[in-house]
């Protein structure tokens, strides 16, 4: 599976979500998050995101990641269309220690 990991927190950017052939992004407040279930794995999400903030879980250290993505996605709602990004989102990107500043 993909996941979503800290740099989209206030990034947001959404781009990922147009991209996604089985709709499986979920919103959170600050950030979007893939359901590990219905991630199809085909990758097309991952260079969207200007935030580079999608990784395969393939990649070593995104446990914490891995379960942030499988437990929001149970309450979060499903997102299918790109909103506006938020108008900040710019001096967010690359902010350091966002999940635990930010995430909510
Ligand atoms: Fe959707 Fe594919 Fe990204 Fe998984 S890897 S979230 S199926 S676009
Ligand atoms: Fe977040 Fe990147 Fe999508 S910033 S909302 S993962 S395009």
């Amino acid at each position: 599976t993909y996941v979503v990991t800290d740099n989209c927190i206030k990034c947001k950017y959404m781009d990922c979500v147009e991209v996604c052939p089985v709709d499986c992004f979920y919103e959170g407040e600050n950030m979007l998050v893939i359901h590990p279930d219905e991630c199809i794995d085909c990758g097309v999400c991952e260079p969207e995101c200007p935030a580079e903030a999608i990784k395969s879980d393939a990649e070593p250290g995104l446990e914490q990641w891995l379960k942030v993505n499988a437990d929001m996605a149970k309450s979060w709602p499903n997102i299918t269309q790109k909103k506006d990004p938020p108008s900040d989102a710019k001096e967010f990107d690359g902010v350091s220690g966002k999940y635990e500043k930010f995430f909510s």
